[in-house]
């Protein structure tokens, strides 16, 4: 067993696991070779050479506890026939125009064959670790991230377009969110059949959300999924992001998921009574202090490994690592948590 899987699973081991959001990416100049290759990133996303390789890269340089496949969460909406571009400077693009007006007649095709070239690049990386001890993560976005996409069309900072929709056209958001919930289960479940050991669901965009909605969209549609998921693959650990942290306090919540990953805004610590004990924790070091590295990172390693010496806990950052993140910086905070000793 793998240190990462053997913390997911409420098990005590004397080293911290870490591995980090977008650990591929960017930041890595392997990275810009392989994608300069491509004028496309989503063709990048179905090319399995290029998938293999780009999520090994950090596995290589770093020696992470688990590899996460390289993939994007928006690489589901094709299944809405919802055309996504990567524009420099802006970021993703949805092609959602009369997309709104279709959505009371699409038929969802659960055999997801436009990802195929996903899972077999899951078969392709299952292949290069099985020389390692090191686990498989596959992801997926969560229902209202999808959906606040395929409406924006292009982020805007408060999400207004996707609010206002979920307020004035409840039925339309209802069918949509039901599909995507829908395409999800099947998307984890592909990943899980294809050799995923584990699945982290994305749930970025929940801080758009007031209470109302997360309870809507947020906490019932996760529960369902996860639910579903643990009735197909019981054996499988869900680890859940999310932006906020209100669905802490559905119990019904911690009854499928395996872990919760914290964003930088919350200290973990506080949260130790509140989440149920076997449940364990990920996260949360501010991305920026990667970047900007020196004292102020390592202080902030040190204190969360202190506050997470007794817990079942997987280190990583409390959102994606930035691509001016360097690589440096990385080795430094990696060979700290190599060197800490839990209190169990
Ligand atoms: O963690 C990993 O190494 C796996 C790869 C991964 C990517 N996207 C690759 C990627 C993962 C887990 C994601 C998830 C994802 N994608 C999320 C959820 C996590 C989060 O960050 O909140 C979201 C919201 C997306 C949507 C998305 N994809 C955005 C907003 C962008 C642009 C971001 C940016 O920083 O410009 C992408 C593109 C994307 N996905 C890149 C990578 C490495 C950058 C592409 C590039 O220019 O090379």
């Amino acid at each position: 067993m793998s240190i990462f899987l053997d913390n997911l699973k409420n098990k005590n081991t004397d080293r911290v696991p870490v591995w980090f959001m977008r650990q591929a990416g960017r930041y890595m100049e392997e990275y810009h070779k392989i994608k300069n290759k491509f004028n496309n990133f989503m063709h990048m996303c179905k090319n399995i050479d290029a998938v293999t390789n780009i999520t090994m890269q950090p596995i290589n340089k770093f020696s992470l506890d688990s590899a996460i496949i390289f993939s994007d969460i928006l690489i589901l909406l094709e299944c809405l026939n919802l055309k996504v571009d990567f524009v420099k400077g802006k970021g993703p693009v949805v092609r959602n125009e009369d997309f709104i007006k279709k959505i009371n007649n699409i038929i969802i095709d659960k055999e997801l064959n436009q990802l195929q070239p996903v899972y077999d690049a899951i078969k392709s990386v299952k292949k290069e670790l099985s020389k390692t001890k090191i686990p498989l993560l596959g992801f997926v976005g969560a229902p209202w991230t999808l959906a606040t996409y395929a409406i924006e069309g292009s982020l805007s900072k408060e999400h207004l377009k996707v609010r206002n929709f979920a307020y004035k056209e409840t039925k339309l958001m209802d069918k949509l969110v039901d599909m995507l919930s829908e395409l999800i289960i099947e998307h984890m479940s592909k990943q899980i059949e294809h050799g995923a050991d584990a699945i982290q669901i994305f749930e970025s965009h929940s801080n758009s959300m007031d209470y109302f909605l997360s309870e809507r969209y947020m906490i019932k549609k996760c529960i369902y999924i996860t639910k579903k998921i643990k009735k197909r693959h019981p054996s499988v650990p869900l680890i859940f992001f999310s932006k906020t942290n209100n669905y802490l306090g559905f119990k019904n919540f911690f009854n499928n998921i395996d872990c919760v990953s914290f964003s930088s805004n919350y200290r973990m610590k506080n949260y130790l009574t509140v989440v149920p004990q076997n449940i364990s924790f990920q996260g949360n070091l501010d991305p920026m202090k990667l970047v900007v590295g020196g004292n102020e990172m390592m202080t902030s390693v040190n204190s969360i490994l202190e506050d997470m010496s007794e817990k079942n806990f997987i280190f990583n950052l409390g959102h994606g690592i930035l691509p001016e993140t360097p690589v440096a910086n990385v080795h430094k905070v990696v060979d700290q948590i190599r060197k800490f000793k839990k209190r169990v």
